[in-house]
């Protein structure tokens, strides 16, 4: 089999790590690995039983990759995804730089991977929050088109990055051995440790915060329906990994419980749990696991085209890592 010369940005933090564990557990075929941080600190990375120093990146030096990885800001995918894409270098790029860009494929494998195409050499993978919804319900959406969807998030610090984290633990460290009160850190807007707060970006003029805006936006993009009205209230919660939704999803043709339940068992990268006491967590489902879980799927008491399900995904596998990895592989086929 043919390898490629991969390149991963931003291989040092969380979701690079799990990036490079993905590539040797999906057995990638990879020939050359060239790792970058952001160059203020040495940081090394381990890879197929080798060690690697990080460097910080360059144009020559990302050159050399047949496929590069963006998992660090949305800056650094700025300063080097379109001139590498120009020079025909594939970019998987999970900042949020790119995704609403217009020709920039924002894919989901098993949603829409039918828009990656050769000459699209820059992709951009979708915020972590969306994916869980965007997978669970592609094929209800296809069925019986939801007109409406209103999502409340309980997103896991994880999607805030490694010092986000840290931040947590810290907080929880510091309550059971000194008793002391959790403070406000430096990641989060309100202490994180025994706390939920409904803040995960800046707020715009409305109120609607910044990933609430990218939820709504991208699920749009993802499922290409500029019809589909989204309110959602994104909210953090003390978990590590693994972001949970409660969906709200009103439907333009009528639906019957069966009928939705037919659409979730067949959901490609889904799995279904039928019985309500079965659903999915956060802690059993949201940590290294490939697929997306949803469950507790009812009709909705506030109207007879409405229903009501709980959805699981791992933020930084399908959220992000697996998503990428998963993009790489079709690429590689095209
Ligand atoms: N976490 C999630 O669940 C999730 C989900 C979807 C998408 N994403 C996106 O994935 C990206 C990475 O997120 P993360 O959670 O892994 O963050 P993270 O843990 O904070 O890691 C950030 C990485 O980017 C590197 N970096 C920072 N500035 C850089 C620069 N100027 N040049 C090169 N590398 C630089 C860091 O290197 P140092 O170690 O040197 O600082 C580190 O390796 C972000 O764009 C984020 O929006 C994250």
């Amino acid at each position: 089999m043919k390898k490629h010369n991969i390149a991963v940005v931003g291989a040092s933090g969380m979701v690079g790590g799990e990036l490079l564990g993905l590539l040797e557990s999906r057995r990638f075929p990879v020939g050359e690995f060239y790792p970058f941080n952001s160059g203020r600190r040495r940081a090394f990375v381990k890879f197929r039983g080798k060690k690697y120093a990080c460097a910080a990146p360059t144009l020559e030096a990302l050159k050399k990759a047949d496929i590069v990885f963006f998992v660090s800001t949305d800056e650094v995918a700025e300063r080097f995804a379109p001139r590498l894409a120009a020079a025909g270098v594939w970019c998987v790029d999970d900042s949020a730089r790119f995704r609403l860009a217009a020709g920039v494929p924002l894919v989901i494998p098993e949603v829409n991977g039918v828009e990656l195409k050769p000459s699209k050499k820059l992709i951009a993978g979708p915020n972590c929050t969306l994916t869980g919804a965007a997978v669970a319900l592609a094929g209800i959406h296809k069925k019986f088109r939801i007109k409406e969807l209103r999502l409340a998030t309980y997103q896991a610090v994880s999607g805030a990055g490694k010092a986000a984290m840290g931040e947590l633990e810290d907080q929880l460290r510091g309550y059971l051995r000194r008793g002391a009160a959790p403070a406000k850190g430096k990641k989060f807007p309100r202490p994180i440790a025994f706390n939920v707060f409904p803040q995960v970006g800046g707020f715009d003029a409305e109120g609607h915060s910044g990933e609430e805006n990218k939820v709504e936006a991208e699920l749009k993009k993802i499922w290409g329906d500029r019809r589909l009205k989204i309110s959602v209230t994104a909210v953090r919660v003390p978990v590590l990994r693994g972001h949970s939704l409660a969906v709200w999803a009103r439907t333009a043709r009528p639906f019957t419980p069966a009928g939705l339940k037919r659409e979730l068992l067949r959901a490609p990268g889904l799995k279904f749990f039928a019985r309500p006491e079965d659903y999915p967590t956060p802690l059993a489902h949201g940590n290294r696991t490939e697929i997306v879980y949803a469950g507790r799927l009812r009709r909705a008491r506030t109207s007879p085209d409405e229903f009501q399900l709980w959805i699981v995904s791992d933020n930084l596998y399908k959220g992000a890592a697996l998503n990428s990895v998963q993009i790489a592989e079709k690429l590689i086929k095209l």
